[in-house]
């Protein structure tokens, strides 16, 4: 019997990774995607018209549609990975993100419930869960929750409902705690591309510099790629459970920033603190990174560093991918972009 995925959020950075990989088992993988005026296919373009591949028109507040879906599709797995993803984008719509990145989830659950009750089903919980308690890393399956910003309450929501349907009807339902992954397929508001994607720019000489929030915050940054195999090992254990996916390593977006500019061959010097807080070319002194108060947060979660002990013993999981590597491999992608443009 051939399995079958259904996957929310295929359009993604992460549901990319995971029907590429999905496929490369012989699953049949179907993803929903939702309409938009200009295409959002650009991370799945090579992958439509493959044998085993489907794509459904749905949206995660849309119950009917959800319900529908997972009777005609009867899924083996489902992996739930849509969501309002930016936590600095959910302080301007904490309302939509609750929707869908919270009850979204419920509905998707519902659905399974009374559709396909065997189907595995995982939840793409987060580190963002841990936020403001930075005194408890590294961050493990025991650590208290204390969420930092209307994202991370959506995705609490989240979590507990996936448990609480595993634990009131017996639902295989599982939630990986992932931190923060990247890869040249992330999307160009979050730091970690922001940051490639600009030097890039700035060593192809298209951009004079950079601008930057809190250049202090601590993530354990991992490659998306590594990660989905995590997710797909979690649904294939005898029985569901939550567990953390992290490299055990944390590092500075100024790091981050060093790495990245070294990989073109400049060296950051920094000068000044807080807003005031400059990065010039060592050599040329040319000005390169500031730090502009628009992108600070409302409520900052200052470390995330994970313990990922549990998986790497039960599921025999772990990163493969080491921070310079991620860099290295995100630079060089956005290098190539900019040279074919
Ligand atoms: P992403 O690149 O932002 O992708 C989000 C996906 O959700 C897109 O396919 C998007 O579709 C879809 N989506 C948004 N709203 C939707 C709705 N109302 N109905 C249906 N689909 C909707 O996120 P990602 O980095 O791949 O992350 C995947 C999941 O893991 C997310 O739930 C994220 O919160 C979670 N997570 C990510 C990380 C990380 O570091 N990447 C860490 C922990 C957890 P469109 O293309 O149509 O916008
Ligand atoms: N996006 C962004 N843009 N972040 C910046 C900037 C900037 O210009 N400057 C500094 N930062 C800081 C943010 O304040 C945050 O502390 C850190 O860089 C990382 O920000 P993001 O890359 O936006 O990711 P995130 O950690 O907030 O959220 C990501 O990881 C979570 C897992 O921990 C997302 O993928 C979430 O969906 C995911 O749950």
């Amino acid at each position: 019997m051939q399995n079958i995925a259904l996957v929310t959020g295929i359009t993604g950075q992460d549901g990319s990774y995971l029907a590429e990989f999905l496929l490369s088992k012989n699953y049949a993988v179907h993803g929903i995607i939702r309409r938009h005026s200009t295409p959002c296919t650009e991370r799945i373009e090579h992958l439509i018209g493959a044998e085993n591949f489907f794509l459904h028109y749905g949206d995660l507040t849309d119950s009917s549609n959800l319900a529908n879906l997972v009777r005609k599709i009867q899924p083996t797995e489902v992996y739930n990975l849509a969501a309002q993803s930016h936590v600095g984008i959910s302080f301007e719509v904490p309302e939509y993100t609750a929707e869908v990145t919270g009850v979204g989830t419920l509905k998707l659950l519902e659905a399974i419930r009374q559709n396909k009750p065997d189907a595995k089903f995982y939840q793409a919980s987060t580190s963002e869960l841990f936020g403001g308690l930075p005194e408890t890393a590294p961050q493990s399956e025991l650590t208290p929750f204390y969420p930092k910003s209307p994202y991370g309450a959506a995705k609490l929501y989240a979590y507990w409902i996936t448990k609480n349907y595993r634990e009131s009807y017996n639902l295989f339902a599982a939630n990986g705690i992932l931190f923060n992954h990247e890869s040249p397929r992330r999307g160009e508001d979050f730091v970690t591309r922001k940051i490639t994607k600009a030097v890039a720019k700035i060593f192809s000489g298209k951009q004079e510099k950079l601008s930057l929030g809190n250049l202090n915050a601590k993530r354990d940054w991992g490659f998306a790629g590594d990660y989905v195999e995590g997710m797909w090992k979690i649904l294939q254990q005898d029985k569901a459970d939550d567990f953390v996916l992290a490299t055990g390593e944390t590092h500075t977006v100024r790091e981050f920033v060093e790495v990245a500019f070294a990989e073109v061959g400049i060296k950051i010097s920094w000068r000044g603190v807080g807003v005031e807080e400059k990065g010039y070319n060592a050599e040329t002194g040319k000005l390169l990174v500031d730090v502009n108060e628009k992108f600070f947060r409302p409520a900052e979660v200052d470390l995330l560093l994970g313990n990922p002990a549990k998986a790497e013993k039960i599921l025999g999981w772990q990163r493969k991918t080491n921070f310079r590597d991620l860099v290295k491999m995100m630079i060089e992608s956005d290098l190539r972009s900019e040279k074919n443009s």
